[in-house]
């Protein structure tokens, strides 16, 4: 009798176990962090390294003037340092001013792509340029640390924040939505695994400098953006139940299947590494088809953009500029009310729908593996 009881409380014990160490990956203590992506995390890199401009009203939302982040106001990253109990990443672009790299560093810049950046790219600071931006700082770090003298302690991260600090990616999606505009959709698909060597190239340098905690985002559903329901979906049977365009949103998820299958090679290969794997695509899609429930009133129609309804968006006008369109000077506006948009501006997302996305990933169930009780918090919603 004993021992078929000392039988049980084992057996259950090693299931107890098995659940902790499986939900106990993320304890979001990290003393920095380290992003590389696109718009989706650019928290200035792009505006800063081209000597760009952003006009009002980006930023009006949360920044009350352009924070060089693509939006109305706060993005992901944002939300999850915050999470974290971090400060905004300055990016390693933006030298004016006195950058605090304390906690991170962000080397995402919009429009970047895994692949090494075309002449015509709009940005040069692709995953590859990243990375090496990554080494370079480091080194610099290094450097200046094994100086006594300095007095930079509270701009630049500990030796210790290398090993022990959390790399974030999430890039991709300019990859596939720029391939779109040359090539097949058969073609596209078929340069997924090319477009994962190069990323899995960058995360094995940074594995092998000391990168031990890595948390990556897949790539969320293009054909949903209004960009490219305008440019491809104008045949409504291009598009899919959702008014997205299907061959977009196909080849999204054939590419976060084999990253998928990358993620789960490298965590059998890092076996001493933390990795997370965040599946973005389930949560927007989620968001763009049930986007009333969730207190939007479009998914598609973007409030900073000019056109009018369904869309609102033409390619010509980029959110807060004015051009001569027939003859005639037009403005793209914001909205009244950027909380009832899902899209900010055709190509990102509002920062009331970057909340509901954060608010989705510390939930911990669309991660893998999940840490569904590790949360502490959720953020404030809008609603
Ligand atoms: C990975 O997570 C486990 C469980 O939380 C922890 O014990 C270990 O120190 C972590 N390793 C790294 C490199 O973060
Ligand atoms: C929309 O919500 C319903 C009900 O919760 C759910 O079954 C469905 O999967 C959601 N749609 C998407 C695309 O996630
Ligand atoms: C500009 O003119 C073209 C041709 O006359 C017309 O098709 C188009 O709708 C006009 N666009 C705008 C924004 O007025």
């Amino acid at each position: 009798m004993a021992s078929v009881v000392g039988t049980h409380v084992l057996a259950i014990s090693a299931v107890l176990s098995m659940v902790l160490s499986l939900s106990s990956a993320v304890d979001f203590n990290y003393p920095a962090v380290f992003n590389f992506g696109d718009s989706n995390s650019d928290t200035g890199g792009l505006i800063a390294g081209l000597g760009e401009e952003l006009n009002p009203p980006n930023g009006d939302t949360y920044f009350k003037k352009p924070s060089g982040r693509f939006c109305d106001g706060r993005l992901i990253v944002d939300f999850l340092m915050d999470a974290m109990d971090l400060p905004f990443l300055n990016s390693y672009l933006d030298s004016i001013g006195t950058p605090n790299f304390r906690r991170g560093c962000n080397f995402a810049a919009a429009g970047s792509t895994v692949l090494p950046a075309t002449a015509s790219a709009v940005s040069p600071f692709s995953f590859g340029v990243q990375v090496a931006q990554f080494f370079r700082f480091k080194e610099r770090v290094l450097e200046l640390l094994a100086n006594k003298g300095h007095k930079l302690d509270k701009y630049i991260p500990a030796e210790d924040s290398f090993n022990q600090g959390l790399y974030m990616f999430d890039i991709g999606q300019n990859d596939l939505a720029g391939a779109f505009y040359s090539k097949t959709e058969d073609q596209v698909v078929a340069s997924i695994p090319t477009i994962l060597l190069e990323f899995e190239t960058g995360i094995k340098k940074l594995y092998d400098q000391g990168a031990r905690r890595f948390w990556i985002h897949n790539t969320g559903p293009l054909g949903c953006l209004p960009q490219n329901i305008a440019a491809f979906g104008k045949d409504p049977s291009k598009l899919d139940e959702l008014g997205c365009v299907s061959s977009h949103n196909r080849a999204a998820k054939l590419f976060n299947l084999q990253f998928n299958a990358l993620y789960k090679k490298l965590q059998g290969q890092y076996t001493d590494a933390n990795m997370t794997y965040v599946d973005i695509f389930s949560i927007k899609l989620n968001l763009i088809a049930n986007f009333s429930r969730y207190g939007f009133e479009s998914p598609i129609t973007v409030c900073c953009g000019y056109g009018g309804p369904p869309l609102n968006y033409d390619s010509r006008v980029p959110c807060g500029e004015t051009k001569i369109i027939n003859g005639s000077s037009v403005t793209a506006r914001g909205c009244d009310d950027a909380t009832e948009y899902v899209s900010w501006d055709g190509i990102h997302y509002s920062e009331a729908a970057n909340l509901y996305v954060s608010n989705q990933i510390l939930t911990g169930k669309y991660s893998d593996p999940p840490f569904s009780d590790k949360m502490p918090f959720l953020l404030k919603q809008k609603f």
